[in-house]
């Protein structure tokens, strides 16, 4: 049996005699998530829609051919019905209830494992299906809904969905939303440490989060495991909806088919459809990266670079004609972001076509520097990618730029190297001028804008670079916040920073990184690290060769709310809850980007010996085929200023995020 949950005798048939069965409780192993019974209704039990959202509608009945479910012989119920009633009224065949046409059957399999011993034995779970799918509905009356799904001879799947009341009355005309991509409050807290000076305790300076005037917290999780994935989770922030690993903006169904996954529609796509407003994406990521995607893309599979390429120039129903998607991001006025091979013809683009040109043709100014950025007009839509793969570092930016160069990643795929790359704040304060420029009278803007090598840095242990991002973020916020206040929009807008997910990282001492290095044994090198009273004082605060008589402050690029030292004799020693077998000696990488472990065919993820040659090693917590850190379950913090901004206080889920938003906005007012 799956789970806790208790199945009715018609829908399951124990097949007695498989050395599988018994054992399968764990959830580890789904048939699939969201769906713990034969019947499937998407969108699943408990899902909260904004009124008039549009969303897919998909069906599927599971008839397992063999393992511990095994029914029907293998045969789904193929006269399966399914009805919705509203509050306490009738229960209405879904075609009558939508007045649209009825579905057609559609067929297929699958297989799965039910646990790891199954997977050992590579004796997979065969399930035969039989679905409909009904495209592009909404439901516009607030309340309470019932649906229910009936197959196999009176087995029943309900689905409770619940519209919220809207707000109606608009409070905020403008949204700026930042993500901190897996950015957590001890990240927040070491940042503080070594970018602001404190004396006796106390901080003479503080980061622009510590200073927001609202602060709550959002659980992560996703809809079928408890650790989410970007994709995942900001498809909760950006729809009021869990969803499942690796999927933007649809609910995983069992086909292989990516993109016929059950859709729903985006914060983004409802700003454009119901308000027509201006709109931003921002990201130091790939652009068709998850986070970024998520504003407005549909599939499965966040790894379809291109779906995601197209859906910011179409729309989804562009990419797929067959599933009807009346809605879309209809070209945002802004994209800045990495991820050029999504555009070079003849590399990732879709089609292989020169995708910089379809932009063009479509009205946009493409540029690919910081110094083009800088010196564009703000009355075009502008699409501006300054990078193959991710963007630069601020640390590989403003301290150690040797590392820009030999990585022949300029957006132009002319194999030269991406030198002049903008960093979040000047993509962030552009992207304000433009989308000003362009909202018409009372439409508004929407701009998301992306740390997002906070996460990338974290996963490979890089807590410098990782810090060095949420550093920018902060000095970002800061500056959009004076900017705002410069242009008069400052009481209009609602300006959310929060992230999607967290990562196990800590700081639990300081560590002498002089005597760590000249140790030889790695017992002795641990004796570097400084715990309680001997965790010492920031060394990042204060100048190389300072003393109390010469308290000389260098700025210069590392400027004030970033760290004056970035190396120091003392540093801060930090680690994570789970990480691949690694070496530790707390100091800057110097070369670019920490990779702590290395892929050996026949062992799997190893020490990387170039890491941290002088460090002490830590024994990893992962799985051998994980060489990166992963992230965790904590939840993160959000912090908000501006209309519609005390709403966010207190603790919450992220699903709540979208609604806070959508309320702000009035999104829901018919
Ligand atoms: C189910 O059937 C498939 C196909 O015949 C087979 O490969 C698989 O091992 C079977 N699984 C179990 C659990 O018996
Ligand atoms: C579009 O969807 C239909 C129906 O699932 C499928 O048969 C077809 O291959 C898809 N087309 C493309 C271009 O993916
Ligand atoms: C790819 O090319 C075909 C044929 O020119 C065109 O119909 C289709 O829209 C193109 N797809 C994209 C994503 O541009
Ligand atoms: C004071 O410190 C600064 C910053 O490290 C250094 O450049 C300067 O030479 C020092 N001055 C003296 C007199 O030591
Ligand atoms: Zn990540």
């Amino acid at each position: 049996m799956r789970s806790t949950q208790s199945l009715s005798a018609t829908t399951v048939l124990f097949t007695l005699g498989s050395t599988l069965i018994g054992t399968v409780s764990a959830q580890t192993f789904q048939r699939l998530g969201t769906c713990p019974t034969l019947g499937c209704v998407f969108p699943p039990d408990q899902t909260h829609f904004l009124a008039g959202q549009l969303f897919d509608v998909r069906l599927e009945v599971h008839a397992p051919v063999n393992g511990s479910e095994a029914s029907n012989k293998g045969v789904p119920d193929e006269k399966f019905t399914f009805c919705i009633a509203h509050e306490r009224g009738p229960c209405v065949d879904a075609a009558k209830f939508w007045e649209v046409k009825e579905a057609p059957i559609e067929k297929w399999s699958f297989s799965y494992f039910e646990d790891l011993y199954a997977k050992d034995a590579k004796q997979s779970t065969v399930v035969n299906v039989a679905a409909k799918a009904y495209r592009a509905l909404s439901l516009k009356k607030p309340g309470d809904y019932t649906a229910k799904l009936k197959y196999n001879n009176g087995a029943t799947t309900v689905a409770r969905w619940v519209v919220r009341k809207p707000n109606t009355r608009r409070k905020a005309k403008n949204v700026l939303f930042f993500i901190g991509d897996g950015m957590t409050q001890p990240m927040i807290t070491a940042a503080r440490l070594i970018a602001h000076k404190s004396i006796n305790g106390v901080y003479q300076s503080l980061m622009q989060l510590d200073q927001m005037d609202n602060l709550g917290h959002q659980m992560t999780h996703s809809i079928d495991s408890f650790i989410t994935d970007s994709a995942n989770s900001a498809t909760a922030l950006y729809t009021g909806k869990k969803s499942s690993v690796n999927a933007l903006n649809v609910w995983a169904d069992s086909s292989k088919n990516s993109h016929d996954d059950p859709k729903v529609e985006t914060i983004a796509e409802l700003f454009r459809r119901r308000i027509g407003g201006a709109l931003g994406i921002v990201s130091t990521a790939v652009i068709a990266d998850a986070t970024p995607a998520a504003l407005c893309a549909h599939t499965r599979d966040r790894g379809q670079a291109q779906t995601v390429v197209t859906e910011y120039l179409h729309s989804a129903e562009f990419v797929n004609s067959t599933y009807k998607w009346p809605t879309g991001c209809k070209q945002p006025d802004v994209i800045f972001g990495g991820g050029a091979e999504n555009f070079i013809a003849g590399k990732g683009s879709p089609n292989g076509t020169d995708y910089y040109k379809e932009f063009q043709k479509a009205g946009y100014k493409v540029v690919h520097t910081k110094k083009d950025l800088l010196a564009a007009g703000k009355k075009d839509k502008t699409l501006g990618i300054f990078s193959v793969s991710n963007m630069a570092k601020w640390i590989d930016r403003n301290i150690l730029p040797e590392n820009l160069k030999g990585q022949k990643n300029s957006p132009t795929g002319d194999g030269t190297d991406a030198i002049d790359q903008p960093g979040l704040k000047d993509m962030t304060l552009k992207a304000l001028e433009i989308l000003t420029a362009r909202s018409k009278k009372n439409e508004g803007w929407f701009l998301m804008s992306e740390a997002a090598s906070i996460d990338k840095m974290m996963h490979v242990l890089d807590y410098d670079r990782a810090l060095g991002e949420l550093l920018e973020l902060d000095d970002t916020v800061r500056a959009s916040i004076a900017w705002l206040k410069k242009t008069g929009q400052y009481d209009d807008t609602l300006i959310v920073v929060t992230a999607d997910h967290g990562h196990g990282f800590d700081v639990f001492g300081g560590a002498d990184t002089k005597y760590l290095a000249e140790q030889t044994s790695d017992r002795a090198k641990r004796g570097a690290v400084g715990v309680y009273q001997n965790s010492g004082l920031s060394g990042y605060t204060v100048a190389e060769g300072s003393s109390p008589t010469n308290q000389t402050i260098v700025y210069g690029a590392q400027g004030p709310n970033f760290p004056v030292q970035w190396n120091p004799r003392y540093a801060y020693a930090a680690g994570m809850g789970a990480s691949p077998d690694r070496r530790e000696q707390f100091d800057l990488e110097l070369g670019g980007p920490r990779l702590p472990a290395i892929n050996d065919p026949t062992s799997g993820n190893i020490v990387n010996p170039k890491d941290n040659p002088n460090g002490f090693s830590v024994s990893g917590t992962l799985p051998i085929d994980e060489g990166q850190g992963v992230h965790s379950l904590q939840d993160v913090s959000v912090f908000a200023n501006g209309p519609g901004s005390e709403a966010f206080r207190g603790v919450y889920n992220s699903i709540d995020i979208f609604f806070k938003i959508a309320d702000a906005l009035a999104l829901g007012r018919t």
